[in-house]
């Protein structure tokens, strides 16, 4: 990119007859027009540029084109995190009285999102079993605009009948949102079955290093993402471009990163499952759990890198068990290179009471791992000696 020298950067940038090969950073907040027209012109959308980068700048735009390549879209919008994705989803597309409709089981700040804030704004909010269509048919009222589910849920992982909810929209001319950060396109795309809105946080796999917070955003429907472009901006849901150059450099080794540590999340639920010390294993692709065909379905023999596990109710031993665990970072987040596990009760559902977190089937024993890339069997003895602890 050339830029017009100026009394206080005289050189400008070096001009280069070759191109650079690797994105570069460009942290610029403002962009220079020609003239006021050349602006008007920008504005209008008859020529192509960036003013201000909390209206869009080039590193988010690149990665937003990466992640929509892999969703099978054009529109992504990437904004400042996850949680900046899903409300500028809900708060730019809907409006005073309407209702949306969550899957019960999303992740512990939607669901906060859901119960505590949408509702000041005259949103109504309400819940339903993505596992059981039955249960979403009799949740939708006459102003449901919006159903926003997870293919695979956080922590419980659940498998969301994605299909039976989307033909559910059809009929009843609702939008249908789908978080896609756990379950990744790698696995499933959520266009092809008719959503209309997919969301990410860009932070968790796609980016995979937990060096950077991002969403993402992206419909079919150009008004609609107009609109939630708008609010995002108006809220200032700024990327940074360091962190996109990150994502971006992240992105590049998903689909690898993706394989391996499906693989060995295979492993480490299949060697947890014999250990007498567990009460309960949950891995979607495994014959016990609740949603296997629906797994075998939607998720094309794809498990995902996420592993949910549960010892005895009590948090004794769950503190016994994380203090007594070497080489795995005892963090709430998921999609590292490096496995980490978390303790939803205390993390990401921990402004859920208890009786809530038990209908969730979250006890104090329950623990989520997001697994890695490292060699599985150095996990597996980890967590084994760990549970020896106990
Ligand atoms: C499924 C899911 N959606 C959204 C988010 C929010 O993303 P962020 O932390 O980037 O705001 C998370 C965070 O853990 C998540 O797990």
């Amino acid at each position: 990119m050339k830029m017009k020298r100026t009394i206080i950067r005289p050189n400008g940038v070096p001009n280069s007859i070759s191109e650079q090969v690797a994105t570069p950073i460009m942290p610029s907040v403002v962009y220079a027009s020609q003239s006021p027209n050349a602006l008007d012109e920008q504005y209008e959308g008859k020529q192509k540029g960036y003013t201000y980068a909390r209206e869009g700048h080039p590193n988010a735009e690149i990665l937003a084109r990466l992640i929509d390549n892999l969703e099978g879209s054009s529109t992504g919008l990437v904004v400042s995190s996850g949680m900046a994705a899903i409300s500028s989803l809900i708060m730019g597309t809907l409006s005073l009285g309407d209702h949306v409709l969550g899957g019960s089981q999303l992740y512990g700040r939607t669901l906060r999102l859901m119960r505590e804030d949408l509702p000041r704004f005259g949103i109504q909010t309400s819940f339903a079993d993505p596992t059981n269509i039955d249960s979403f048919k009799t949740e939708i009222r006459k102003n449901t605009k919006m159903i926003l589910i997870e293919c695979v849920s956080n922590p419980t992982l659940r498998v969301a009948d994605i299909e039976g909810i989307a033909n559910l929209c059809k009929r009843n001319n609702i939008l249908l949102a789908v978080d896609n950060t756990f379950t990744t396109p790698a696995c499933i795309k959520p266009f092809e079955y008719g959503a209309d809105f997919v969301v990410h946080s860009i932070t968790k796999l796609l980016s995979g290093h937990s060096d950077t917070t991002l969403g993402y955003i992206s419909s079919k429907d150009q008004n609609k993402m107009e609109a939630i472009y708008n609010f995002s901006v108006s809220i200032g849901a700024t990327p940074s471009p360091f962190d996109c150059w990150l994502a971006e450099r992240g992105l590049a080794t998903f689909e690898l990163r993706f394989e391996k540590a499906q693989k060995n999340a295979e492993v480490l639920a299949e060697a947890l499952k014999k250990n007498s010390k567990i009460k309960k294993v949950l891995y979607p692709t495994m014959s016990e759990h609740p949603d296997i065909s629906l797994a075998k379905q939607l998720l094309k023999g794809n498990g995902c890198n996420m592993v949910s596990f549960e010892i005895g109710d009590n948090r004794i031993d769950a503190n016994k068990f994380i203090e007594n665990i070497e080489g795995i970072a005892f963090a709430p987040t998921l999609g590292d290179i490096g496995t980490t596990i978390s303790h939803p009760g205390s993390s990401s559902h921990r402004y859920l009471n208890l009786n809530a977190r038990k209908e969730l089937g979250i006890s104090e024993g329950f623990f989520r791992v997001s697994v890695g890339l490292e060699d599985p069997n150095e996990l597996v003895a980890s967590i084994e000696r760990a549970l020896k602890a106990i």
